[in-house]
């Protein structure tokens, strides 16, 4: 069965966009970038609530000359040829290829979709992600934790759920990054 599993850049208390609606202090280095690529690369499916579908479709047609950085077009690459699901009530169109709406987050067509799936899913952003996490089908956790404190904005994990995690692993990287790798519901 495939793995659905939640990556998120956050500061590190805890917050994928600050009160401004800025998250720019997340942006990976080039270090932190090919790390994130290697974590993306197998991915077959990406379930996106409606806001980060927007953010991310940015590289549906971002240049990949010689000119980029090389982890910019590794990840545009790998972008274009994930399948991607956007939730949303409000959507009426998308503009990349291989992509579809769902009007509904359901959890058991989400369960049939990890049993019938080849290759490992992911979920983002942190509402939709929290939805998934409450409703028992995140099996695991990505969490890039960067060196600063913004007070406040979206929470990257979901108030009012306990659950135990069991730490997979970790590693540092020269930016002060930590990124620490959770199996969810140990
Ligand atoms: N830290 C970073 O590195 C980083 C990177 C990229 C982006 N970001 C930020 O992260 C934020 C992610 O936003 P988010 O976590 O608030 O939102 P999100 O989960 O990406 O999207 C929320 C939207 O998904 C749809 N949705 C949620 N639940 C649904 C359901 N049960 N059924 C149908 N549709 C549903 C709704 O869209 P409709 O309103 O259309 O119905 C809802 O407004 C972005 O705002 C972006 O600024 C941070």
């Amino acid at each position: 069965m495939a793995k659905l599993i939640y990556s998120a850049i956050t500061s590190l208390d805890g917050y994928v966009e600050d009160e401004g609606g800025k998250f720019e202090w997340a942006a990976p280095d080039d270090e932190v970038f090919a790390f994130v690529n290697d974590l993306e690369r197998p991915i077959g499916t990406y379930l996106y609530g409606r806001q980060m579908y927007e953010t991310m479709v940015y590289w549906e047609t971002v240049s990949t000359a010689a000119d980029q950085p090389e982890v910019t077009g590794d990840f545009a690459e790998i972008w274009q040829a994930a399948e991607k699901i956007v939730y949303s009530r409000t959507l009426q169109a998308v503009s990349s290829a291989r992509t579809r709406i769902e009007r509904e987050f359901d959890p058991d067509a989400i369960r049939r979709l990890k049993e019938s799936s080849g290759a490992d899913m992911t979920i983002g952003g942190a509402e939709l992600a929290g939805q998934a996490m409450s409703a028992g089908l995140v099996d695991e956790c990505h969490l890039l934790l960067g060196p600063i404190l913004v007070g406040g904005g979206k929470r990257a994990l979901p108030d009012n759920l306990g659950v135990r995690l069991e730490l997979l692993g970790e590693r540092r990287f020269g930016s002060g990054v930590v990124h620490l790798h959770y199996r969810v519901g140990a």
